[in-house]
């Protein structure tokens, strides 16, 4: 224990002397401590043949270096043809640039050089068919199967693989875009969509509020609009706009929740768009209008946590917004918090509840794998592709890290504290050392004898889980912890088991709790009774899928073999494939399958598997 204290100690010493003074983002090449980009212009062409936008961008620039002319962007797998510059009387220039070789975690380095500070930039591009950022879709991957589909996704890194641009959250700047589409197509970016947009080929959108280029955003394809009420609607397919916008029609009580809590929504619209069944993500909060997997649309609205969680990002991310992906906590175990306090005031603390406990027990797993540095909520990224580094900790452990604060002030202290904290940054990015001075003097300093900076320091530095650590605990999950018991010893028959009252949650809790080791015959049994090769439910489906994998029941390999073709969300597809890819024919299956799946998939996704089933 003494050992261990001093340990710690020591970290904590150490991070409070050096690590943190670093504040450089280390995954962009920008000079952005010398020049920031205030404004962006996009002017593109979106072609369908070529997977590619071309075009320009225009980029205000301000100085903060009084000596530099040089400006550094990052771009990935860009064509860039040309670079002007203006200058102070207004005069257009052609100027040199040079695209440095491709780093293949940080892309390529493009260094503009004019010899006077530039009041613009312009660089005509294109993107290429390899841009991590961008999936394209051909008319026949579509549900609808008439028309093409296609789609942005920056965070953390991916705005530069089509946008030459300071690619870091600790620049804001706003946007502007004329955007060229197919006639018959509609363009919709994280700006203001008007609802009635006449569908013509040419769309101009305006974002007036500072942002970070994660947060530019893009799609287009057959898309409709269908308003839930005054401030929200949904973009989608038709095919499932309806369905969409029954599961989400609490969206606007979210909204009221959320600023009851922690303030005005300052961002006007709330609008969601449901994606191509391969959006790699659950969503992403894109500013004004939200990105959401299809796949939460499962008819109950079980999976409505996922809008509660996105809607939360418009203060916890796009108002504050972390200064750097190793600051990627202050982002999402905020929002994780934030998510669940919609949620209980919108469904109930009941719900609220079952939701924490699931998300401990992803973050058990996590941490039962991940090594002891990835457990830290203040990463460390250095020379590391960010996308590697994801997990649940930082949602999570983050969430925990926030309730134990929650629970040592009481909601009377600390949920002041938060819209103050909202309040006192929006419109910033910040990082870990700012937000823990913040911390200190308006909540730990101002009530002393609550909670001390070892205890906060231990939260944020150290690896695993603090003794200090909440236990949610779930009265509806103690019940079938029991019934299960009974069930398993014989008592009770899996007929008398109470399932028709069970919600998605009670049901994966269920399946999660099984023995992997269960033996094909009860495997059999629950499936017979319970048909749950054949659940419509994403969550079910995964929890049954992957269970009956560790428990070699076969019979869900045709249902596993379309799910996979069919669902591209990382999170659901990533953990059965590292498990099928642990035998000899699970492998071989998975690389049948991911063969015919891949197409299909995001480029991020394409990457993750390829690198899962390369062996
Ligand atoms: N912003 C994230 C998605 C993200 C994080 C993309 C980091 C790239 C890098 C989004 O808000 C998110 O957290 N989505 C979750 C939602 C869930 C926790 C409710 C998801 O996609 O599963
Ligand atoms: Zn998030």
């Amino acid at each position: 224990m003494i050992k261990r204290l001093h340990m710690v100690f020591c970290t904590l010493v150490m991070f409070s002397s050096h690590a943190l003074a670093v504040a450089k983002d280390t995954l962009t090449y920008a000079n952005y401590e010398q020049v920031k980009i205030s404004h962006a212009y996009l002017d593109l062409a979106v072609d369908f043949d070529q997977k590619a936008v071309k075009g320009f961008v225009d980029l205000s620039l301000t100085w903060l270096d009084a000596e530099q002319t040089k400006v550094v962007l990052d771009t990935r797998d860009l064509i860039v043809f040309k670079t002007l510059a203006e200058d102070s009387e207004g005069e257009w220039h052609t100027v040199s640039y040079q695209l440095a070789k491709r780093d293949d975690v940080m892309g390529s380095k493009l260094t503009i050089t004019p010899n006077f500070q530039a009041k613009k930039l312009r660089v005509y591009y294109q993107s290429t068919e390899k841009a991590s950022g961008l999936q394209w879709l051909s008319k026949a991957q579509t549900q609808g199967k008439t028309q093409p589909f296609m789609f942005s996704q920056n965070q953390a890194i991916h705005a530069r693989s089509w946008i030459p641009i300071q690619d870091t959250p600790a620049v804001r700047l706003t946007y502007s875009a004329r955007i060229k589409t197919p006639k018959s197509l509609l363009a919709v970016m994280s700006a203001n969509n008007e609802p009635n947009t006449p569908v013509d080929g040419d769309y101009h959108f305006v974002m007036p509020q500072a942002i970070p280029a994660y947060l530019i955003a893009i799609a287009v394809g057959d898309l409709q609009f269908k308003p839930m009420s005054e401030q929200t609607g949904i973009y989608a397919e038709s095919y499932i706009l309806d369905r969409a916008v029954a599961e989400f029609d609490d969206t606007q009580d979210m909204i009221e929740v959320s600023e009851d809590l922690y303030g005005e929504y300052r961002w006007g619209r709330y609008d969601l768009l449901i994606l191509p069944p391969s959006f790699p993500f659950g969503g992403m909060e894109n500013p004004r209008l939200s990105f959401i997997t299809p796949t939460v649309v499962a008819g109950d609205k079980s999976l409505v946590n996922l809008i509660a969680h996105e809607l939360a990002h418009s203060w916890s991310g796009n108002l504050v917004t972390n200064e750097s992906w190793r600051d990627l906590w202050l982002n999402e175990g905020f929002t994780s918090y934030v998510e669940n306090r919609i949620m209980e005031r919108v469904f109930g603390s009941e719900r609220a509840i079952m939701e924490q406990v699931l998300g401990v027990a992803d973050l058990q797993g996590d941490l039962a794998t991940l090594p002891a540095n990835d457990s830290i909520l203040y990463l460390d990224l250095q020379g590391r592709d960010p996308d590697a580094a994801f997990s649940g900790v930082p949602y999570v452990k983050g969430q925990l890290f926030l309730m134990f604060l929650e629970q040592r002030f009481g909601r009377e202290k600390f949920d002041p504290f938060v819209l103050d904290y909202f309040n006192h940054f929006a419109f910033q990015s910040i990082g870990t050392e700012t937000f823990i001075n913040y911390l200190r003097q308006n909540l730990i300093d101002k009530y002393p004898g609550i909670v001390s900076m070892n205890e906060v320091n231990e939260w944020i530095f150290t690896a695993g889980l603090p003794n200090t650590t909440p236990t949610p605990t779930s009265d509806v999950f103690v019940k079938i912890d029991a019934l299960t018991a009974q069930w398993l010893a014989g008592e009770v028959a899996l007929a008398q088991l109470p399932t028709n009252k069970w919600t998605v949650h009670e049901w994966l809790y269920f399946i999660n709790g099984l023995d992997r080791q269960m033996s094909l015959d009860t495997m059999a049994q629950l499936d017979r009774q319970f048909n749950l090769t054949q659940s419509t439910n994403a969550e079910i489906a995964h929890a049954w899928y992957l269970l009956a994998l560790h428990t070699g029941y076969d019979t869900v390999m045709p249902a596993l073999e379309q799910y996979l073709i069919h669902i591209g969300r990382r999170k659901l597809i990533v953990p059965l494939y590292k498990k099928l890819a642990q035998t000899p024919q699970g492998l071989a299956f998975a690389k049948r399958v991911f063969k015919v799946a891949r197409p299909g998939y995001h480029p991020l996704a394409q990457g993750t598997i390829d690198e899962i089933l390369l062996q």
